[in-house]
């Protein structure tokens, strides 16, 4: 039996702050104990680390990242391997990616892919949700199974039509069968039959830079989705989770849904709580580096986002992590903004920015943990296990330093692209040592872990039910 303890360090977890010290044995967290106890002092190690000055976290769980994502023509620069490594740096010990349906096939084959690509090369654990681009009599059957073997969430796209885009008839009954079976219907909320009309009519303009493509895809048309599969979900008796929620009017539409009593819920992702309109703005065709749908906004809509989280109207904060390249992906798209691969880097930054917007004033200490860690635990049927650092949970652990200062950079960064959204950005705070049931993956700033060690998680339905 392996045993590691942790002293000296201040525990925080979603509900608690604790000086306490912490014993692992074969992977989980055995106890807790205030430091200086008799209790504490007694514990015998084979691996002792010293946390005094530090905070003890719980692994981030970033529920929303696209490893190797297929989009435009290309492939989402980072692997399996890569990502979860970088994620690791970051104090990220999960993710849920999402496999995906292709169209007139099954959900099944598309399982068995994203499972292929990542078996073997993860270096924290991870679980799938599943992209539903494909609503028939057998996809709904296949979404009753897939749910009682761990895969809990099935996301469905109001925008990209004829690629992953499902009708309000399709989303209906996706939601109908996730009301029968305890599935989570997660949402991207755009109304991609009218922007594809604006995109159109931009085009013929001669609109083509990176900053068109944050203009065509409007706050009203993600404010209207929103609201339209609130409504479907209501319908469908279904509980239901908005993903990216980028817009003031979004977030609207959520709490106007939420003082009802509906199970509705949202998620939003550091590029909108920190980027905006002005990056997609960056001349030289940089703005491409900031395309990804929803887009980024105007900066007066972060305030919004702010106060959804305080509120608890926004409950989870992921990445959306699908990086293409500046260079030879995001290139694809000179000349026409509707040809930019969408999607941003930033499973390795998540967990720094928070703690930034703590230092900021924007959230606490606690609720930092809360939204990256415990929330989307509960949300995607992993809680107990991740997101808490309590007897019984899988050691996934972090040793951060809140007093640490760094500067954000491609130059210093794991992800495998060749730029950071959040280039010269200083932030206090940084992860030292991760550990992954209980195995070191990150050792005082060093790599340790390995491909492979990540596993498969099947997850239980959603935790977080009123
Ligand atoms: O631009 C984005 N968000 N790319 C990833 C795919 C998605 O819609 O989440
Ligand atoms: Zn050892
Ligand atoms: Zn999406
Ligand atoms: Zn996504």
């Amino acid at each position: 039996m392996s045993r590691t303890v942790i002293r000296g360090g201040l525990v925080i977890t979603a509900s608690d702050e604790m000086h306490a010290d912490v014993l692992i044995e074969d992977g989980r967290v055995a106890a807790l104990a205030a430091s200086g106890t008799p209790a504490a002092a007694s514990w015998t190690a084979d691996h002792t680390i010293d946390a005094t000055g530090k905070y003890v976290i719980p692994g981030g769980v970033d529920a929303h990242t696209h490893m190797e994502l297929p989009f435009g023509g290309t492939f989402a620069s980072d692997t399996f391997e890569t990502g979860t490594r970088a994620a690791a740096w970051g104090g990220t010990t999960t993710i849920i990616d999402f496999a995906v349906q292709s169209v007139g096939r099954p959900l099944r084959e598309g399982l068995d892919t994203w499972n292929a690509k990542a078996d073997g090369r993860c270096a924290i654990d991870y679980g799938f949700h599943m992209i539903v681009s494909d609503v028939n009599e057998e996809t709904l059957k296949e979404m009753d199974l897939l749910v009682e073997e761990g895969v809990t969430s099935f996301k469905q796209f109001m925008a990209y039509p004829g690629v992953f885009y499902s009708d309000d008839g399709q989303i209906l009954r996706a939601m109908q069968r996730s009301a029968d079976n305890g599935g989570l219907i997660m949402m991207h909320a755009e109304n991609g039959i009218a922007i594809d009309v604006l995109v159109a009519q931009a085009l013929a303009r001669g609109e083509t830079d990176p900053r068109f493509h944050g203009e065509v895809r409007k706050a009203l048309l993600e404010a209207e989705a929103t609201h339209r599969a609130i409504k479907l979900a209501q319908v469908a008796g279904a509980p239901l989770y908005v993903v990216h929620v980028s817009a003031t009017e979004a977030v609207a539409e959520l709490a106007r849904a939420r003082d009802e009593g509906l199970n509705v819920f949202g998620e939003t992702c550091p590029q909108y709580l920190f980027l905006s309109t002005d990056n997609l703005a960056e001349p030289d065709f940089e703005g491409a580096k900031y395309v990804c749908s929803t887009p980024l906004r105007p900066r007066e809509h972060q305030a919004a986002l702010w106060k959804g989280l305080r509120t608890n109207d926004l409950q989870v904060v992921s990445t959306d992590h699908c990086p293409f390249c500046f260079t030879g992906q995001k290139d694809l798209g000179r000349g026409d903004f509707s040809k930019i691969p969408n999607g941003l880097p930033g499973v390795e930054n998540r967990m720094d920015l928070l703690h930034q917007a703590v230092l900021d004033g924007h959230i606490t200490r606690r609720r930092w943990i809360e939204i990256a860690c415990a929330t989307p635990a509960r949300m995607f049927g992993l809680y107990g296990k991740k997101g808490t650092v309590a007897p019984g949970a899988d050691a996934d652990i972090v040793i951060y330093d809140p007093q640490a200062e760094q500067v954000m950079s491609a130059a210093t960064h794991h992800m495998n692209v060749d730029y950071s959204a959040y280039e010269g950005k200083r932030v206090t705070g940084r992860v030292d040592t991760v550990l992954s049931r209980g195995e070191f993956v990150i050792t005082d700033r060093e790599f340790t872990g390995r491909a492979g060690h990540g596993v498969y998680t099947p997850r239980s339905t959603c935790q977080y039910l009123n």
